[in-house]
């Protein structure tokens, strides 16, 4: 199938009380992994591709990798722009071929941040294109993007919900206690804000740093809103964890397909029990 934009598979999830799971590419075999998952779990997927992981595949690369894994899946494929950081990167990645963007002014008064998602939600709707908002600030790290624990803002119920109505994005991403990257301790999520503005809007909300959750603490956001996980470092820590061994196992293994292989197995079987946890199996 060609790539699609995120908005009939997220409302579907809002109404069958599911989450898609959006896991990021960071390459070809994080691609490969991602698609033969979602493809043998009969799941919708999201391939999300940060501007740090852009520029390292380049832009071309990884929306014609997309493109071909969409096109071998049966299952709907949405290639999104993971923390666009401004119009401007997110018209680029909508002309590059992405079909799903998201515009990430969280770190923005809320007036202006308003002002540029609705921008990119006018011109990328025109284009069939879905949008994702962010509110609050999400703690961690991503890409070059640092926010410590002191400066993490969680996300305000009342302006969330007055956020989705002035801007009409497709998918809202709250601050809710979870990071990004490795955590600490273990990570408590705040339910009664899930809960409280996504029984008043009718699209999914999201829940960024989805690594290294309890799944208890996912299923429990699932039920109260959350209609699509962003996963990225458990991929990247299967994969590098996988060469850790086979390098420790033999010092003089050369041949990358060697290592990249067992590497991509363990991506792929992060991605499937992320897809069951989630919910979306069986939903293509
Ligand atoms: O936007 C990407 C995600 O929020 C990934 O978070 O690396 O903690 O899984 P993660
Ligand atoms: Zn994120």
């Amino acid at each position: 199938m060609p790539l699609v934009s995120m908005t009939e598979m997220l409302k579907a999830a809002k109404a069958g009380k599911y989450a898609v799971g959006q896991f990021n590419m960071n390459n070809l075999e994080f691609t490969q992994a991602i698609i033969e998952a979602a493809q043998e779990e009969q799941s919708p997927v999201i391939l999300g591709v940060s501007e740090g992981a852009a520029k390292y595949m380049g832009l071309e690369y990884a929306v014609a990798m997309a493109k071909v894994a969409a096109e071998k899946a049966t299952v709907p494929v949405a290639l999104h722009l993971d923390h666009g950081s401004s119009f401007e990167v997110a018209m680029k990645f909508i002309r590059a071929g992405f079909s799903s963007v998201m515009i990430d002014g969280s770190h923005h008064p809320f007036e202006k941040n308003v002002e540029i998602t609705k921008k990119v939600v006018e011109a990328a709707h025109a284009m069939g294109v879905s949008v994702e908002g962010e509110l609050g600030t999400i703690g961690g790290t991503e890409d070059d993007l640092s926010v410590d624990e002191a400066n993490a803002r969680l996300a305000d119920p009342k302006e969330a919900i007055e956020f989705y109505k002035l801007t009409g994005v497709d998918a809202l991403a709250i601050a809710v206690g979870s990071a990004h990257g490795l955590y600490k301790g273990i990570p408590k999520l705040r339910h009664d804000i899930i809960e409280a503005v996504s029984k008043e809007i009718d699209i999914p909300l999201v829940l960024h740093g989805g690594s290294g959750i309890p799944d208890d603490e996912i299923e429990k956001a699932i039920a109260a809103g959350i209609g699509k996980i962003n996963v990225n470092t458990e991929n990247q820590v299967a994969l590098t964890n996988t060469l850790r061994e086979i390098f420790a196992k033999d010092a003089k293994v050369y041949d990358p397909r060697k290592y990249l292989g067992p590497g991509r197995e363990a991506m792929k079987e992060v991605v499937r029990g992320k897809i069951r946890l989630f919910g979306s199996n069986q939903k293509a």
